[in-house]
């Protein structure tokens, strides 16, 4: 650990790559638009660099850790950032920004920045978290509302006034769950009074395909001005979309990524989702639900036609399932015949595929066996019909007809929506992790 004393001119900027802990001494500092005064401190991780603006003569006591470095610089991105956002927050009120760029080009650093000065100038401000993969302000696989009250050194510092679920991390399938999770958050904030909100965008942002997805969140949701930031590794993408954007009458502004960054690796990004999984998840136990009592949307193991006893009897001779092995469960949905099974396994040679097509037709069939459902990442739902909660299974019993699901959420459960990824809790890191995907 090294210690310095570091003093800053007016109007200069510190660079700073975590590991690193400081303590405001002297004078007034700016980060993303949050002003600080002694006696202020702050840690900034290993996976983070940020930019200091002394607003005056300032002195900082720093502990530098293993890596981090720390340098003055006379101008930075932020400042102009910080110019550009001055006059955008000129604009009509209310005012719906949206943020777009690749993975760490800097949109959570700029959608701090506008909140933070929108709060400054006194406007009603919120944020609407779109960026599924590294959330900032509510648990990974949500699209969350943050509402300020003050200005914040870090997003995650705000707690979600209202969540839709996605289900997964990655944007690529599901862009019109996120435009519609966005509409619905947005038609919020506007109820609840905002007059800046700030709508940051996941990070897919390479090739024609990711372009198009920006177009139509941008169509649907149509913001006052739309930010493109642009970084090396995607100026292709950043100056299509800004040509599209500029056929029609868009508010459109392109902007710089910030330079020496610091840029986080994938295994990062995954124990920075995992450490957000973990709050959400803290303190949490497992309750005990009645699958008859409850809705349970989007599992496709739930939908369909179940089959009846008989109709399971006679799908195990299909199958040629020995009798100590069980059907605990069967449904024919979209041409699948999805057969759940406990006790054993089951060996599809040629015969079973042909006592399947003389049985049924053409169906494709899915066996799952015990513990496919294990970790399985769900939305629970209040009677209000309002996602009020993060948990995951831990078990369907479909013979005794319950369902165990982990969580910190207290309030009755009435509603579930299942999602793609699944967790589990590591008694080795304490932390909530993700393991699998579930796809059907
Ligand atoms: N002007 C800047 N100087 C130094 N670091 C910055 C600057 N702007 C952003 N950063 C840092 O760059 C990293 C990536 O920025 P972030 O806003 O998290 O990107 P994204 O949300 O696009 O993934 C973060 O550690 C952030 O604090
Ligand atoms: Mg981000």
């Amino acid at each position: 650990m090294l210690q310095k004393t570091i003093t800053l001119k007016k109007n200069t900027v510190l660079k700073v790559k975590g590991p690193v802990s400081f303590t405001l001494e002297k004078g007034t500092i700016r980060v993303f638009g949050f002003e600080a005064k002694p006696p202020f401190k702050h840690v900034i991780p290993s996976y983070k660099s940020i930019p200091i603006v002394a607003c005056e003569d300032s002195c900082l006591n720093m502990a530098l850790g293993e890596g981090a470095n720390a340098s003055i610089i006379e101008n930075d991105t932020v400042c102009k950032w910080e110019n550009i956002v001055k006059k955008v927050l000129e604009f009509k009120k209310p005012l719906t920004i949206m943020v777009i760029g690749t993975v760490d080009s800097g949109k959570s650093s700029l959608t701090t920045l506008i909140a933070n000065m929108a709060v400054n100038m006194g406007f009603k401000t919120s944020i609407i978290d779109a960026d599924i993969g590294q959330s900032d302000i509510g648990p990974p696989t949500f699209v969350s509302l943050g509402v300020l009250d003050r200005q914040v050194v870090s997003l995650s510092e705000i707690k979600p006034a209202m969540y839709s679920f996605i289900g997964t991390t990655t944007p690529y399938r599901v862009i019109d769950k996120v435009i519609m999770s966005i509409l619905k958050l947005l038609t919020k904030a506007l109820s609840l009074g905002s007059q800046v909100i700030v709508i940051n965008t996941d990070g897919w942002f390479k090739g024609r395909k990711a372009v198009e997805a920006k177009l139509q969140t941008i169509l649907h949701i149509k913001p006052h001005v739309v930010f493109i930031i642009r970084k090396d590794s995607c100026i292709g993408e950043a100056d299509l979309l800004y040509n599209y954007l500029n056929m029609f009458n868009v508010n459109v502004i392109v902007i710089e990524a910030p330079k020496n960054i610091k840029e986080r690796s994938i295994n990062e990004r995954k124990s920075i989702r995992e450490s957000l999984y973990s709050k959400y998840f803290y303190n949490a136990r497992v309750v005990s639900l009645n699958l008859k009592n409850i809705v349970f949307m989007n599992l496709s193991v739930l939908g369909g036609r179940f089959l009846s006893k008989e109709e399971k009897d006679v799908l195990k001779d299909v199958l040629g399932l020995n009798p100590n092995i069980k059907i605990v469960h069967a449904t024919m949905v979209d041409g699948n015949l999805i057969a759940i099974i406990k006790g054993g396994a089951v060996v599809i040679d040629s015969n079973v595929l042909r006592r399947l097509r003389e049985t049924y037709g053409h169906v494709r069939l899915k066996v799952l066996s015990e513990d496919w459902e294990k970790g399985l990442i769900v939305s629970l739902l209040n009677e209000k019909f309002d996602e009020v909660g993060i948990g995951y299974v831990e078990k369907i019993d479909f013979e005794k007809d319950f369902i165990k699901v982990r969580t910190n959420y207290e309030g009755k459960i009435n509603g579930l929506i299942a999602g793609n990824i699944k967790l589990m809790y590591d008694e080795k890191t304490g932390l909530v992790r993700e393991w699998g995907k579930w796809s059907l």
